[in-house]
């Protein structure tokens, strides 16, 4: 078997996977359009391709009341304080994600909880949420994190028994389904991210379905500096301008036409990655859930097991960049994160609620484990690049753990 290319052998792979995103002429004239008609920004809310793009999104994702606005953070905080939820209620979010989907409570006023997830998706573990609720409990924050759909099912009935609001974090999800209904429809809110690395771009952006009328004109009232946007309402509400810029909107609906191929595209690809992958020694594909019923890849994260591979994920991760696959060991456990610390953080959440950060105290080891040791994540450029790509991912890891003796041998050489 040929040497790593990490220690001094040839890559598996010497081109390049397909660029993001993906851009031609259309976009340009989309853009220069939106000049030429000088209508730039988004005040009216919503503007006319902004409007259009609403409309759009919500047929892709199969219903919802959009709210188009500057990204995928603000979304969230939106959805909170468009349900009345701040100042010191509790909303659970997952140990594994971004930190927008805990800093987005925080800038509500709202403590984010943080609980673990389940090993088999790395989505929130509906037990480990209901263990966390207290009085104080008002919203829970799924995330559907790379490829996966967390168990909406179980989510949906721990919402109903406490009272909950569902805020599902789809920054990974554009075009997923779960028992044929699409993510973000099913809580009460849909929160989207637009920005440049997500499968529907616009370089920044976001969306947000809501569940009912009444609740997007709350949140356009909110993103649009305040202004009335229910006929009821009279009076200014407390808002800012998060509003979509037409520019952006013009961009967004050429690449929603794009969409539908790039996610078949993805969805073909990542079904021979799984039986690919499931045949290499040492890694754990995610579970294939059958009520997740269509798939969408922003992320392709599997488990490998570093006692078969003699190395933890980052050491995977760096061998495989080395051959010429790009990858990611992923995101730190969110109770990790210094940004969080009361001690180290002026931020009025943590300062004012020290004991919901006090992190030593927190046990989260299915997290902990995806992320210090298991999980890795292949982009979805991996998947434009046709069965091609797939083997080339594919043969690189196996030519890894082939040779994860050696790779072993010469870190901890390395490290003496
Ligand atoms: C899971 C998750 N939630 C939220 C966000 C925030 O999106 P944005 O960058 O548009 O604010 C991201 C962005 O990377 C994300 O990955």
């Amino acid at each position: 078997m040929a040497d790593l290319a990490i220690l001094g052998g040839q890559p598996t792979r010497t081109a390049d996977y397909p660029e993001w995103p993906v851009h031609d002429e259309r976009d340009v004239q989309a853009v220069a359009e939106v000049i030429r008609s000088g209508q730039w920004g988004g005040y009216p809310y919503p503007g006319p391709r902004t409007a259009e793009f609403i409309r759009r999104f919500q047929e892709l994702q199969g219903g919802g009341y959009g709210v188009a606005m500057v990204n995928g953070t603000v979304t969230m905080e939106v959805a909170l304080r468009a349900s009345d939820i701040g100042w010191g209620d509790e909303v659970l979010v997952p140990a594994y994600t971004f930190q927008a989907t805990a800093s987005a409570p925080m800038a509500a006023g709202a403590v984010p909880v943080i609980v673990d997830i389940d090993p088999q998706t790395y989505c929130i573990d509906p037990r480990a949420a209901e263990a966390a609720i207290t009085p104080r409990t008002k919203a829970i924050i799924p995330v559907h994190l790379g490829a996966q759909m967390a168990d909406m099912d179980a989510i949906m009935a721990l919402a109903e028994r406490h009272n909950l609001i569902v805020i599902e974090d789809c920054a990974h999800a554009h075009g997923a389904k779960w028992r044929g209904r699409g993510a973000g429809t099913i809580g009460h809110f849909g929160s989207f991210s637009l920005q440049s690395s997500k499968t529907l771009t616009a370089g920044e952006g976001g969306i947000l379905l809501c569940r009912t009328p009444e609740l997007a004109a709350r949140a356009a009232s909110i993103i649009d500096c305040g202004r009335p946007h229910d006929p009821e309402e009279k009076q200014f509400t407390m808002g800012a301008n998060y509003r979509m810029s037409e520019l952006h909107a013009a961009l967004l609906l050429v690449g929603i036409e794009r969409f539908p191929e790039q996610a078949r595209q993805r969805e073909e690809m990542a079904a021979y990655m799984d039986e690919a992958l499931s045949e290499v020694p040492g890694v754990r594909v995610l579970k294939r859930d059958e009520r997740h019923t269509t798939r969408s890849f922003y992320r392709y994260i599997f488990a490998i097991d570093p006692q078969v591979f003699g190395v933890k994920h980052d050491v995977v991760c760096a061998a495989l960049e080395a051959e010429g696959i790009p990858c990611w060991e992923g995101y730190e456990a969110m109770h990790h994160y210094e940004l969080f610390q009361p001690k180290l953080s002026r931020l009025p959440v943590p300062s004012a609620f020290p004991q919901a950060f006090a992190f030593e105290n927190m046990d989260l080891p299915e997290a902990e484990r995806a992320c210090e040791a298991e999980a890795v994540w292949f982009g979805e450029n991996i998947f434009r690049a046709g069965p091609q790509g797939v083997d080339d991912a594919v043969n690189a890891l196996k030519k890894i753990q082939a040779n994860s003796a050696k790779l072993a041998e010469a870190l901890a050489s390395r490290t003496q």
